[in-house]
């Protein structure tokens, strides 16, 4: 299963490939490949990984800088967003506030 997603998000990741423009919405589209393996399409599918989809861009931010900081726990979650610049989670960040939830 998780090889099968990760085609999917590499599939993504070319068809997002042309968007480039940091801090915009298509932008963190783009970077949301990544979290597509756990996250899926941002919204809980019921396998204990958090919704993310609809998050207020300065909630995402403060989670997000807690797990660089090393604050909140989660080892994947800090290796992520340890990868991540400033751009990319503002990005990120205005992509999951778009995003409706369920
Ligand atoms: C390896 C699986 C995995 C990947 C990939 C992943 N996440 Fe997560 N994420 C988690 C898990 C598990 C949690 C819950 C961790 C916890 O309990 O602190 C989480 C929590 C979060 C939260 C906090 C949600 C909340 O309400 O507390 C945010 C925001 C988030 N992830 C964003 C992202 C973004 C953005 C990406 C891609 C750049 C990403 N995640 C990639 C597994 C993942």
């Amino acid at each position: 299963m998780r090889y099968l997603v990760c085609s999917v998000s590499g599939f993504l990741l070319m068809a997002f490939s042309t968007a480039g423009v940091a801090g915009d919405v298509e932008y963190g589209a783009y970077l949301s490949a990544e979290c597509a393996s756990c996250h899926r399409s941002g919204n809980d599918d019921g396998r204990q990984i958090p919704s993310i989809a609809g998050l207020a861009e300065e909630t995402f931010l403060t989670v997000m800088r807690a797990y660089q900081s090393k604050t909140l726990e989660n080892v994947a979650m800090q290796t992520i967003a340890s990868g991540l610049d400033d751009e990319q989670l503002a990005a990120l960040a205005a992509y999951f506030a778009t995003l409706p939830t369920e």
